[in-house]
């Protein structure tokens, strides 16, 4: 048993420090793979994927430690091109080790989870640009095996959609080619430029990186280096959304105010007071936001498809109607089903939903479908009426550190309940049987 125990109705106040960003952390350190030496990554949260990460590069022979948020990797030695199923289905997004373990041994074999909650997830972006550098891929059954004996060969990419992953990929595998790289309709996230950042470090010639167009020039070997991941800005959303929620009033330290552009001007527009200063946020939220009347997720610098969930739950409590456009991810609306066990009122047709505020959400026994999702899940409990229990928390632990702690901080009345014993589902409220 594993699930949250959350009484609702509780205004959030007080100052948090955001964590560091998983999806900066968990491609840097792939890319430690082709830095040789000894790489000390700070400011890295404390998650199952970063875990998962770091049992593929003990497995492919690194020396990793990890002290208070410090990773220290030594890849000095390498010993294997293969990544066994057993570590790649831990975690979706492994895919980025192909590129580092390919630039760093000539050829690279792991096997893919496909899709998860959220989509089919297909790589074929990125076994087209590693195609384009000269790797030979063949594909079976689920299993690639990559080669690149003579190393890879710099030359123009031009991605059909500006991927994430694709761009990390040629990012981390064109860094020693030979010649010049250059990617076009390159992903601008904040992520890539903490990346692009640490490989610079590293030795790498990098420029253009958070723009359109990256332009890599090929070196002979990358060393290793010292690295301070960015903060978390989808972790932040969650937090800002969670004070939009409860009639908050919180502080958010340690953050880049410029990566919350789109979140921000869209809580300033739903009747939330954000102020920001250098490194931090605050954030005032009215008795009752008003509802956004069309958000359509879209790729850096649009509105983020991972706030998608946590903004849904703020629509259903809003002062109107709201339309959530999501056009990144095919099946990203599995916490809509959830979110009316709470009393929303929410109609989907494809990737449109249509969420009409209710005046209040009451407590429901929920399961948490995918990461983001089940953030959006905390955050009803956290505003409705009654009790509510959020189960399959194993979802949210990959992304979000010590969350329940973070809000019991804020004021939240919310407890982690680890087995059994504990559990109270049964004598709760009795509106809540399932
Ligand atoms: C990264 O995923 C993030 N994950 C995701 O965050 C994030 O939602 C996504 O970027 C978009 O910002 C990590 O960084 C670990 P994409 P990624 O390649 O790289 C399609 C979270 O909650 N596509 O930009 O997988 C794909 O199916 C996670 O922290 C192809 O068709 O995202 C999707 O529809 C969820 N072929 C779209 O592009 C490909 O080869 C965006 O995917 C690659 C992607």
């Amino acid at each position: 048993m594993n699930e949250y125990r959350i009484n609702g109705s509780h205004r959030l106040q007080g100052e948090l420090r955001v964590q560091g960003a998983k999806n900066s952390a968990l491609p840097i350190l792939a890319a430690c793979t082709v830095c040789r030496g000894v790489s000390v990554i700070h400011n890295c949260p404390d998650l199952t994927d970063i875990t998962a990460t770091i049992n593929i590069l003990r497995h492919l022979g690194c020396k990793v430690q990890v002290e208070n948020g410090t990773v220290t990797v030594d890849s000095t030695s390498i010993q294997t091109h293969h990544v066994p199923d057993f570590l790649m289905q831990e975690m979706r997004s492994s895919v980025i080790f192909l590129g580092a373990i390919a630039a760093r041994m000539g050829k690279a074999s792991l096997s893919l989870p496909g899709g998860c909650e959220i989509g089919l997830r297909p790589i074929d972006l990125h076994l087209d640009a590693l195609r384009k550098l000269g790797a030979v891929i063949h594909e079976e059954g689920g299993h690639i095996l990559l080669e690149c004996p003579e190393g890879l060969q710099g030359r123009v990419i031009s991605l059909s959609f500006p991927s994430v992953g694709a761009t990390e990929n040629v990012l981390i595998s064109a860094c020693t080619a030979r010649g010049t790289t250059t990617l076009v309709n390159a992903a601008r996230e904040p992520e890539i430029s903490d990346l692009a950042d640490y490989l610079n470090r590293c030795g790498a010639r990098i420029t253009g990186a958070g723009e359109g167009i990256i332009t890599i020039e090929g070196v002979r070997a990358l060393h290793a280096a010292e690295h301070y991941v960015i903060p978390d800005r989808i972790v932040a959303a969650s937090y800002m959304l969670a004070a939009a929620v409860t009639q908050g009033n919180i502080t958010l330290k340690n953050i880049i105010p410029a990566h919350l552009g789109p979140v921000t001007a869209l809580l300033q527009e739903s009747g939330c007071d954000v102020r920001v200063r250098e490194k931090q946020l605050k954030i005032s939220a009215p008795p009752q936001i008003k509802a956004i009347p069309t958000v359509r997720t879209m790729p850096y610098p649009g509105f983020p498809t991972d706030v998608q969930a946590p903004l849904m739950t703020a629509c259903c409590v809003a002062d109107g109607t709201s339309i959530v456009i999501e056009t990144i991810f095919e099946s990203r609306f599995r916490h809509v089903p959830e979110l009316c066990r709470f009393g929303a009122d929410i109609l989907v047709d494809g990737r449109i939903a249509v969420v009409k505020g209710v005046p209040r959400l009451h407590g429901a026994v929920v399961s948490a479908p995918d990461l983001r999702g089940g953030v959006a899940l905390v955050l009803a409990g956290l505003c409705a009426e009654g009790q509510t229990f959020v189960r399959e928390l194993h979802h949210i632990d990959r992304g979000y550190e010590k969350l329940d702690e973070q809000l019991q901080y804020l004021g939240a009345d919310i407890r982690r309940i680890e087995d059994e014993k504990e559990h109270t589902a049964q004598n709760a409220d009795p509106g809540l049987q399932q």
